[in-house]
């Protein structure tokens, strides 16, 4: 895994905001692998920022969200389709069918999951991945112990990974989700360029595993090992506690 060092989250947001918006400068029909929680921020908050500038516009690109929590009624704003219309939709130029995610609402879930790996196979596959990782090295929610093969399936969450969200829930860990639907670490070993954000303290743990322990499913992020073209942004105090 390549690596590059921030001294601030801003640093991390300008530098994947730079990749994306030299994607789209030199293709059309841009296809984005949309991850949300809080690492993905400030890079929306610069994509944002860039379009209001006219730097950058996403009017030609596509989004796929990676998960979606199962359970909450649609349009509840913390689903992550609302988070992610909320934080880029039409304030970087998405067009309004432009963004897809899995159909969490559907009455057959595994037909649902699916139908959003033809869609995404469809659109040609992802160009470039973003991702975050969990405190127990999540990605997606493909939690420890996910298959390195595994695709687009519903998944239950850890109670540390309830706990890490609860703070989107008012900091009630009963409101958040017990079951999402994920991108699968398969489907994300598929796109074609991956950048994964850590960010503070919390990550660290899980960053110094990723970069000096061989792949095992207990990581989910090591996956990423065997991928060609992974960049881990990290600020400072994710790499705090690498040797
Ligand atoms: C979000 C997602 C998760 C988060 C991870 C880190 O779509 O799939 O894997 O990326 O839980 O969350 P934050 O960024 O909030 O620390």
């Amino acid at each position: 895994i390549d690596l590059r060092i921030f001294p601030t989250i801003d640093g991390v947001g300008s530098a994947v905001a730079d990749e994306i918006q030299e994607l789209i400068q030199v293709r059309d029909n841009v296809v984005l692998g949309l991850a949300t929680g809080s690492s993905p921020l400030a890079t929306y908050r610069e994509l944002r920022r860039r379009f209001t500038d006219g730097t950058v516009s996403l009017e030609r690109a596509r989004g796929f969200l990676l998960d979606e929590y199962v359970g909450l009624p649609r349009g509840h704003r913390e689903t992550y389709r609302a988070v992610i219309e909320r934080e880029l939709g039409n304030r970087v130029g998405f067009g309004v069918n432009a963004i897809a995610g899995p159909d969490v609402w559907a009455p057959d879930l595994a037909d649902a999951c699916e139908r959003y790996e033809e869609q995404i196979a469809t659109a040609g596959g992802i160009d470039l991945q973003i991702l975050g990782i969990g405190s127990n090295g999540h990605i997606g929610f493909n939690e420890p112990g996910s298959d390195f093969a595994s695709r687009t399936r519903v998944s239950r969450l850890t109670d540390q990974t309830r706990a890490d969200n609860a703070r989107f829930f008012g900091d009630d860990i009963a409101a958040v989700p017990t079951h999402c639907v994920t991108q699968g670490l398969g489907t994300i070993g598929e796109a074609r360029r991956i950048v994964l954000i850590a960010t503070g303290h919390s990550k660290s743990h899980a960053v110094a595993r990723l970069l000096t322990d061989p792949a095992t499913p207990d990581l989910p992020a090591s996956a990423l090992l065997n991928h060609p073209s992974v960049t881990l942004f990290a600020d400072a105090a994710a790499v705090a506690t690498v040797a």
